[in-house]
């Protein structure tokens, strides 16, 4: 059977995402298909919609998604229909060099669907991060399901599948950061502001949020900042100095994906400190750095894959601390809208007035 369901797509580079008709078929082995409850609007869906990640048009937007699940294909037994799953990016194979060396977060094997989901005159769809989910129903491979308590709000637990878990895990994971350190997160964006959350969860004695915008620099300290900098007044490298004794953050994290704000976290750091790359960067970014910084200055330059997360570890943790009331994930909706309006969402995330607008369906 062939699901006929409304979809959010980008049909061609720049062109406006576009509500259409969109066929999924049924699970096949080792699939299952979910019927999405919501789905955040991530800064990578606009960069798929400019041909930012790549030209596989037509794309099947969203990716950052709880939903039920509706029906398995053969051989699946880790999800069943009805389980209330946080769908990921990142199914981890168990087989390939990382899983086998005991490092399955860095997994290089990961998988999605197999079979394709379509406009209605059959064009092949490329699902936003192998998931696409601006839809009702869509198809991913089993392991992208991963369970969680289903007393959490759709709305809340769907984060976790992208922006928030990169934010949280760059700083409990990657970094990691540690109690008792100093951080300092550039970019509050939903990404950095989730890092600042990271950084306060694991006990960070302070906590210094960088940001062009005013408005940013509020929420980061409702985020946990115990001191915010406008980088467009202010030299952010400077200040991170006198606010750490004049020497520079334990921990940076860049979380724009731009080569000067990533030499101004190279620089804001402590000697012997780590910088972590969130932000995702476009091909034709360049840096130029004197080499004997790299050495001289010595430390940890990591890059963080959605936050080093482990799904089946993370989603489950972090959905119970929510629902403790000791992670307010829910202060990352800023507004719940219809499938119809993701092009609209877009415009108010280039304008800064949002850190998640998420998809009610
Ligand atoms: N590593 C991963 O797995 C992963 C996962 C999800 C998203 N991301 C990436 O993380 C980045 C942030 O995503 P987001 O959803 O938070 O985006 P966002 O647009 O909500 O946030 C970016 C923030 O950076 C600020 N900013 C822009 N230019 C600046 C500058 N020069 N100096 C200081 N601040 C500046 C903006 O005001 C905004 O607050 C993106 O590159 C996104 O693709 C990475
Ligand atoms: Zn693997
Ligand atoms: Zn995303």
């Amino acid at each position: 059977m062939t699901h006929d369901v409304r979809g959010v797509i980008a049909r061609a580079k720049g062109a406006p995402a576009e509500l259409t008709r969109v066929l999924v078929p049924d699970p096949g082995p080792g699939e299952a298909l979910v019927a999405i409850q919501a789905c955040g609007v991530c800064h990578t869906d606009l960069h798929y919609r400019e041909a930012g990640i790549g030209e596989d048009f037509p794309y099947l937007l969203g990716h950052e998604a709880a939903g039920v699940v509706e029906a398995v294909g053969e051989g699946v037994t880790g999800v069943a229909p009805g389980d209330f799953v946080v769908l990921n990016w990142r199914a981890v194979c168990g087989e390939c060099r990382a899983c086998r060396r005991g490092r399955p977060w860095y997994c290089f094997a990961t998988h999605n669907a197999s079979q394709k989901m379509t406009l209605a005159d059959g064009t092949p769809l490329s699902p936003a991060l192998g998931i696409g989910a601006f839809v009702d129903k869509t198809l991913v491979a089993a392991g992208q399901c991963t369970k969680v308590d289903p007393a959490a709000p759709a709305e809340v637990a769907g984060l976790l599948g992208c922006g928030v878990m990169a934010g949280l895990g760059a700083a409990l994971n990657t970094a990691p950061v540690v109690r008792g350190d100093t951080v300092a997160v550039i970019g509050c964006g939903g990404v950095g502001d989730a890092a600042i959350l990271g950084a306060q969860l694991a006990g960070a004695r302070t906590i210094i949020g960088v940001d062009v915008d005013p408005r940013k620099l509020e929420w980061a300290r409702q985020f946990g900042a115990t001191h915010v900098i406008n980088s467009r007044e202010t030299d952010p490298v400077e200040r991170i100095r006198e606010l750490t004794g004049g020497f520079g953050a334990d921990v940076v994290i860049e979380a724009i994906g731009r080569p000067e704000t990533y030499e101004q976290a190279f620089y804001a750091r402590d000697l012997a400190g780590t910088v972590v790359l969130v932000g995702v960067p476009t091909p034709r970014m360049r840096l130029d750095m004197p080499l004997l910084d790299f050495f001289g200055r010595g430390g940890a330059l990591k890059s963080s894959w959605y936050g080093d997360c482990l799904p089946e570890r993370d989603f489950p943790m972090l959905t119970d601390l929510y629902l403790q009331g000791r992670l307010p994930l829910d202060k990352f909706v800023t507004e719940t809208i219809g499938l119809d309006d993701v092009e609209e969402a877009f415009a108010k995330m280039e304008r800064g007035e949002v850190l998640r607008s998420v998809v009610k369906l």
